[in-house]
């Protein structure tokens, strides 16, 4: 099944920030978030040029192995080249920034021309990422070549941070921008996504949401789970 597809019929599903796992016991956690029905594992890859921090890249990617889709969140300067390499290591997803460079339509081709290394027929979703400083239009030119718009909540490059309340107007106004399209664009929040407002974003109805330390919170990731999920679909909490 293509990716578009398996994406839109798993909505609204949480994409599980693997860099808020304890990196200690990632196999057993990952396991965990699979028996869960967690079905997409976000990789946040920092330069520690575009965001402070510096992460992992496309061995890490590669040498965790799932059954979830991978989705590959690039927060690199420059992206372009370093695309295939994600690709190669298994990206379901590959997302770029609108403030990587230059070559930012470009970057979005490339993804949408590689083949998916997990199954050839599944495709790569291509994925455009702003940053909550970034005015909206940056992203307008580029919704004709995206699968996926990312709205990143928190100043990007650091996981525990707190949510930018505007993101919900500019939620918004993506919104009304993707329907200019015409396209079946799906629309993701990343970032500062908590317990306790996790069901005020779910009222924006994203498509995905990108969540790291809620998850792993206390530990207690199969209850965390479960609240994040009925708090996304408006189900009160028992
Ligand atoms: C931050 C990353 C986010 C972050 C999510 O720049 O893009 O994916 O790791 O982590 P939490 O859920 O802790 O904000
Ligand atoms: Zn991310």
């Amino acid at each position: 099944m293509h990716i578009l597809d398996l994406l839109w019929n798993v909505r609204p599903a949480l994409s599980v920030s693997v860099m808020s796992a304890n990196l200690m016991s990632l196999g057993a956690d990952i396991l965990q978030l699979e028996n869960n029905d967690v079905r997409l594992l976000h990789f946040d890859v920092m330069d520690g040029h575009f965001v402070p921090l510096l992460t992992a890249g496309p061995l890490f990617v590669k040498g965790v192995t799932t059954t979830m889709l991978k989705d590959v969140h690039l927060m690199i300067d420059n992206p372009f080249e370093a695309i295939p390499l994600y690709a190669a290591a298994g990206a379901d997803i590959i997302t770029v920034h609108v403030e990587s460079g230059i070559h930012v339509r470009s970057s979005l081709q490339r993804i949408g021309k590689l083949k998916n290394a997990n199954a050839e027929e599944r495709g790569i979703a291509r994925g455009i990422a702003i940053n909550p400083s970034t005015p909206l239009q940056a992203i307008e030119p580029l919704l004709e070549e995206t699968d996926i718009a990312t709205l990143v909540a928190i100043n990007p490059g650091f996981p525990g941070q707190t949510f930018y309340w505007d993101t919900v107007v500019r939620a918004e106004k993506v919104r009304g921008m993707i329907a200019q399209t015409g396209k079946n664009i799906l629309l993701c929040i990343d970032g500062g996504v908590t317990l306790e407002n996790c069901g005020e974003i779910g009222s924006m109805k994203p498509d995905i949401v990108v969540s790291g330390s809620a998850v792993f919170e206390n530990n207690a990731v199969v209850k965390n789970l479960d609240m994040m999920r009925r708090s996304l679909r408006g189900e009160q909490q028992s």
